[in-house]
């Protein structure tokens, strides 16, 4: 199984959301592909206005939150929790390194948002920059995301990238994907090495020819 995951961050309104949407609707016909999932993560405000009006046009395709509480419920102003996800994302992007960045997220809160995902049932991709940040238990899908390669045009060569995965400690049931810069013009090289199970891709999932272009035809 290979993974490609759509990560939209902050970037697009609803209307552009749901543009988005219509277009990879149209282009996209998964009996070209085989043995590959699809995950899209929108604006978490649209998450559910798009699961319910694609969800059946597009029935392989996954959906995913950009993050996720790390409380369980209670007084928490302003906390999307994974008992609200549930059934809503299937899967969750935590520990981005641009909210460790600006929003100060650490090993531990990261750690009990992994937690929490996986109680409600929900898949955690977990974004790793360095090999001396903590990788939770039962992480389902690992993202090596090197800062200085994500949204720089600077992607990472795939042999850094390997050897990154051959210094941490992965479960066997955990899938390792690389983010940073991906685009149709590169995602060959690391779909060429089985130690890549799949890419995780900012910029140019923004654009749903783009993303498509990414995808591998069998
Ligand atoms: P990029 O972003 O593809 O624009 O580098 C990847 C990411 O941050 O997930």
């Amino acid at each position: 199984m290979r993974y490609f995951i759509a990560n939209w961050k902050a970037e697009k309104n609803l209307e552009q959301c749901l543009g988005w949407m219509d277009e990879f609707s149209r282009i996209y016909h998964p009996e070209s592909f085989t043995d590959l999932e699809v995950v899209i993560c929108p604006p978490l405000p649209y998450l559910l206005t798009i699961k319910n009006r694609y969800q059946a046009r597009l029935p392989r395709v996954k959906f995913g939150a950009q993050d996720i509480s790390r409380f369980d419920r209670g007084k928490y102003t302003g906390e999307t929790t994974a008992a609200m996800l549930e059934k809503i994302a299937d899967y969750v992007i935590i520990g981005h390194s641009e909210r460790r960045r600006w929003l100060g997220e650490t090993d531990d809160q990261i750690l009990k948002k992994s937690q929490q995902a996986h109680r409600y049932g929900i898949k955690t991709v977990v974004c790793l920059s360095s090999i001396h940040q903590a990788v939770p238990p039962e992480t389902d899908l690992l993202a090596y995301e090197p800062v200085d390669a994500i949204a720089s045009g600077n992607n990472y060569p795939v042999q850094t990238v390997i050897d990154f995965r051959s210094q941490i400690r992965l479960a066997p049931t955990t899938a390792f994907l690389y983010g940073g810069s991906v685009n149709s013009a590169n995602i060959q090289t690391y779909l060429s090495t089985a130690q890549i199970d799949g890419l995780l891709i900012g910029t140019a999932s923004l654009q749903g020819c783009e993303f498509m272009a990414c995808l591998p035809k069998k």
